[in-house]
């Protein structure tokens, strides 16, 4: 992990953003709780692209589907025959790796060393692998010529390698038996296209229209060690967007658009966004592209955007036998709806928040750590302080905090110096925080600290509500 992973790691868990699950039992791979401040975070987090996706439009609808479905849900999808990851052991530590993955860290190794076109050979390889008949034959014939040594022991001793689907298998019923074999979904998106017609009618929606759900996913990862970045347990933020066939590109283009500005509307720094255009996208896609974020661990994927034609609708009305056509009135004819999707890890979006607010600074005597949040997410939107217990000032202060709780969450905090409740505060990310002090009981003003700028404003203590309101609603990122 990188140094600065490390630190946000620590961080989440020394002010209890995110644990380890089942730590007391040393801990479960890829699987991860949300402590209090992490459970706000992700719920602002969830709020916010509801209210960017559902409430912001009026021919967008919510659903929350089951997390089991029918088998043949899966069958239809593809997931069951191609929802595989390629797998490599190394004989020497029996750690496992995703070979695709570590032919890529090959590649990067060669070109750190100035190997440049020996690592665009490799490379051009990959690709045409990646698209072969034979995958696993192809990986492993790559791994063989190149030599590639495992990065953990050294070693040079593989097996074979070999397909391993991702879903997590269970059972329906007392016992277990191929026949009742069920699956954990894998994506949040096919509860959706077997809710077409449900959604579409009860609603009375008219391409084009949209159906949004937020929920769990799970996928059996193997290489699983970066933090929240790739969980076996995590959650998906996913919208199909049901359009005419042939007019899908200008969907696709509004809302890759939509999706970025909304990740920037939370407080992400532009600069650290990109693109990464799918030259050769799915079989059924014809164009995908995913917003990617210059995370801890290199650039990496946040969402994807994915003009899906009509394949899903199309492969459900072939397993399932019932019509998945739309009767377009404006035009009186028929059609299966093209899907363009956008789709983001509410997981990842909460790694990505966290490494954007993180900041190292050095003030005249000390150094802080701050968690530079957009106060629209951040877990707690003011602290309210008395500056000693004494003197009427913890009551004044409960009663602030008691007015911001009727909006917000807010947090009061009598222990320690003032010095100290700023630090613990800064860590949280909470945007303002009030003090109330000897001037207060003198002339009912109270101070408010801004967590950025360190800045602090005199105001009445009637005032702090709709000041604090006020800046939620305004606040743009300092520089
Ligand atoms: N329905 C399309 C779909 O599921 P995906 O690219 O496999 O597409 C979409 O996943 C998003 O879900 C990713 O961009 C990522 O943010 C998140 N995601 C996927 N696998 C994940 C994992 N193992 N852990 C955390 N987030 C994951």
């Amino acid at each position: 992990m990188s140094k600065l992973l490390d630190k946000i790691v620590s961080l989440c868990k020394r002010r209890g953003f995110i644990f380890q699950s089942s730590e007391i039992y040393g801990g479960l791979g890829a699987a991860y709780d949300y402590g209090p401040l992490g459970v706000e975070l992700k719920r602002n987090v969830h709020g916010s692209w509801w209210q960017a996706m559902v409430y912001q439009h009026d021919n967008i609808e919510g659903v929350d589907a089951s997390i089991l479905m029918h088998p043949t849900v899966w069958k239809a999808s593809g997931h069951v025959d191609a929802f595989h990851d390629p797998l490599i052991d190394d004989k020497a530590s029996k750690r496992r790796y995703k070979a695709d993955q570590l032919i890529e860290g090959h590649i990067a190794k060669l070109r750190d060393k100035g190997k440049e076109a020996q690592a665009e050979a490799v490379h051009q390889r990959l690709l045409e692998a990646l698209n072969a008949d034979d995958l696993p034959k192809a990986l492993y014939a790559i791994i063989m010529d190149e030599e590639i040594r495992a990065p953990d022991s050294g070693a040079f001793d593989w097996t074979e390698v070999r397909q391993f689907n991702l879903m997590f298998e269970t059972h329906v019923g007392p016992l277990a038996g191929s026949d009742n074999t069920i699956y954990l979904r894998p994506e949040t998106a096919q509860g959706i296209f077997v809710n077409f017609h449900n959604v579409r009618e009860t609603a009375r929606l008219q391409v084009p229209f949209g159906i949004a759900q937020v929920g769990k996913a799970f996928r059996n990862e193997i290489v699983a060690r970066q933090f929240i970045f790739r969980m076996r347990e995590f959650e998906q933020m996913e919208m199909q967007y049901f359009v005419k066939p042939g007019t899908q590109m200008e969907a696709y283009e509004e809302w890759k658009e939509k999706r970025r500005q909304w990740h920037i509307d939370n407080g992400v720094r532009p600069e650290k966004l990109r693109w990464h255009v799918h030259e050769k996208p799915a079989h059924y896609a014809d164009a995908a592209v995913d917003i990617m974020y210059e995370f801890p661990i290199g650039w990496q994927e946040v969402e994807g955007i994915h003009s899906r034609t009509d394949f899903d609708l199309g492969k459900h009305q072939e397993y399932s036998g019932k019509k998945m056509e739309y009767f377009d009135p404006q035009i009186k004819e028929r059609y299966i709806p093209y899907v363009v999707e956008t789709s983001v890890g509410l997981d990842r979006t909460i790694l990505m928040l966290l490494s954007d607010a993180y900041r190292e600074e050095q003030l005249e005597n000390e150094q802080r750590v701050v968690m530079s949040f957009h106060p629209k997410i951040a877990p707690i939107k003011a602290a309210v302080f008395p500056l000693v217990k004494k003197e009427g000032m913890p009551e004044i202060a409960h009663a602030i905090e008691k007015d911001l709780r009727k909006h917000f969450n807010a947090f009061y905090d009598e222990k320690g110096s003032i010095g100290k409740r700023y630090r613990r505060m800064d860590e949280a990310g909470t945007p303002y925080c009030i003090t109330v002090d000897g001037e207060t009981l003198e002339d009912g003003t109270v101070t408010i600290r801004d967590r950025d700028s360190l800045e602090q404003v005199r105001i009445p203590k009637e005032n702090v509500v709709a000041f604090v309101q006020d800046k939620v609603r305004d606040w743009q990122p300092a520089g």
